[in-house]
């Protein structure tokens, strides 16, 4: 089964990026035919700075590849360097109708937030489908919020193979419901450009500081509290397994427990979770050269396969004469 997924390289990876998605795709390498990439044309709808956006995505294949992503066993790519995915973005707007994207909930919330949208933005999910249809890809593991963009993805794929026959695989998508969403530190989904993020291979300091300003209610320490409406519980569970969570909800529901406490734990917890990835991190970040190579030896592997769907529309299409 082919497996893919995408991750934008804008600012640093999180929490939410980790359990919705990176995680996910780490595991399934064992047993499936794993394609990732950077998304670094999609960062653009977000980011005007060149040196940032390069930086970035080297930051981020480095970090994927420390945390267990094997640029051998699978096929890991930057999104740019397969620049047939523009083509068949293009060849799919056709099939796109205007109100698909107009319901498109992440772009109404940047234009609610007061970006200022412009057609980049607006054509994202196309862009998005182009990256799934051009791999023939079977599975897409995303975070609860890229849900939309997946059925926006099937809708256009199934109007392509009504039209032309059945060239795309119609992909489904993979959301792990006990993930889902994971909450930043305000409770409201971690994201970037919420600020509310707890990052990747922090340094202690600043690992701390992030986690001790996680949103609590003003329960005193006297009384049971709620886990189920608190941000750190809800964190907290992702590293714990079902006895792990089974007791930290016991503590809650027993007076006396203070949230400074539970908050030096999983401070603890996290900056122990990502301590033995923190060495391989830093020496591929030495050593960018060695990441160049194996992101351009990915990108190889992937244009083969675009190049024979892209083959398949181009000539369904019209385009080959
Ligand atoms: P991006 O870069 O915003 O996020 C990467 C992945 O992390 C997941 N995620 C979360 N999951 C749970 N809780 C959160 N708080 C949280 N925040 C982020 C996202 O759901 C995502 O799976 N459009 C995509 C990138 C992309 C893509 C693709 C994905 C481009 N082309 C093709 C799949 C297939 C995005 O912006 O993800």
């Amino acid at each position: 089964m082919r497996v893919l997924s995408g991750i934008q390289p804008s600012g640093s990876l999180h929490l939410g990026n980790f359990f919705g998605m990176m995680n996910k795709m780490i595991a399934h390498q064992e047993q499936q035919d794993l394609f990732c990439f950077i998304a670094n044309y999609h960062a653009m709808t977000s980011l005007a700075d060149g040196k940032q956006l390069a930086t970035g995505t080297l930051e981020a294949a480095a970090n994927f590849i420390a945390l267990g992503m094997d640029p051998e066993k699978s096929t890991f790519w930057v999104q740019s360097d397969v620049p047939e995915v523009q083509e068949l973005t293009w060849i799919l707007s056709n099939f796109t109708p205007m109100g698909l994207l107009e319901r498109c909930h992440s772009y109404k919330d940047k234009v609610a937030q007061g970006i200022k949208p412009n057609h980049g933005l607006f054509a994202y999910p196309v862009l998005m489908t182009a990256d799934i249809l051009l791999f023939q890809s079977d599975l897409v593991p995303v975070g609860k919020d890229q849900k939309q963009h997946l059925e926006v993805a099937r809708d256009i794929a199934i109007k392509f193979n009504n039209e032309y026959g059945e060239i795309f695989t119609v992909p489904e998508a993979e959301i792990d419901e006990d993930v889902a969403t994971v909450p930043g530190l305000d409770g409201r989904k971690m994201s970037k450009s919420y600020g509310n993020t707890i990052d990747l291979f922090l340094g202690e300091k600043a690992l701390r500081k992030q986690i001790m300003r996680i949103v609590t209610d003003p329960t005193p320490v006297e009384e049971a509290k709620n886990p189920d409406t608190c941000n750190i519980f809800q964190i907290y569970r992702l590293f714990l397994d079902g006895d792990g969570v089974a007791s930290l909800r016991r503590r809650y529901l027993t007076p006396g427990l203070r949230y400074g406490d539970v908050k030096q734990e999983l401070f603890e917890t996290v900056r122990d979770f990502f301590a033995p990835y923190a060495a391989k991190r830093d020496a591929l970040l030495a050593d960018p050269d060695t990441v160049r190579k194996q992101l351009k030896q990915g990108a190889e592997k992937a244009r083969a396969v675009a190049a024979k769907t892209l083959h398949k529309v181009r000539k369904k299409t019209g385009l080959v004469y």
